[in-house]
């Protein structure tokens, strides 16, 4: 298994991941299928290509893209001291062989090399066994829950915030 970060020409295999861990799980994640289904490839290249704060890594099991966690550090000056986890997903197949684990280490390694980096935040939502006890095996604490933070097909789900604290650089 090979993690390395995401480029254009990564487009196209990443929407087949990210509309499938849409579609499959439309209660982890913040956007749609439905949202996402129609963006166009060029676009989606444009958006990895962003600059250095914004960062997608991308897990591949025999040159196969199985897996997937973005980081975006904020940009104002009051807040460059935060990133935040978002899109983390494996696919079912490849579940349970620490590819998780492994994309959230390089996302933590990554926010660890940036100067003036204070913390990672993520959210997840309640009930995510198998997210939250990854997330707080690697360090993140839960600091509290926006209640119906997210309507699915009717549903109202409550988000917990996590958060890790880095080291001061
Ligand atoms: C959450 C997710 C990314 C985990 O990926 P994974 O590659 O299966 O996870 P790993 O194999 O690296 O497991 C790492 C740790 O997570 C925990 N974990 C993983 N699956 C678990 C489960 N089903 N139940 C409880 N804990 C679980 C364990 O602590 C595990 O550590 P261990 O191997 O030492 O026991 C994956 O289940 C997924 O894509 N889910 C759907 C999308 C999603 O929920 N994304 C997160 C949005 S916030």
């Amino acid at each position: 298994m090979q993690i390395r970060r995401l480029v254009p020409s990564d487009a196209a295999t990443y929407q087949t991941l990210r509309l499938r861990a849409l579609g499959e799980s439309p209660t982890a994640f913040g956007s749609s299928y439905e949202e996402e289904r129609n963006t166009p490839v060029d676009a989606i290249a444009r958006f990895l290509a962003a600059g250095t704060n914004r960062y997608m890594f991308g897990a591949f099991v025999d040159a196969e893209l199985v897996g997937m966690i973005g980081i975006d550090r904020e940009q104002g000056r009051k807040e460059a001291h935060k990133a935040f986890i978002r899109s983390m997903y494996v696919r079912p197949d490849h579940r349970g062989t620490r590819i998780g684990r492994r994309l959230l280490s390089e996302a933590l390694a990554y926010a660890a090399s940036l100067p003036g980096l204070r913390q990672v935040t993520l959210t997840v939502i309640a009930g995510n066994l198998a997210a939250r006890t990854l997330y707080e095996s690697a360090g993140f604490k839960a600091w509290g829950v926006a209640p119906a933070a997210l309507l699915v097909d009717g549903v109202l789900y409550d988000e917990i915030h996590l958060v890790h604290h880095l080291k001061a650089t």
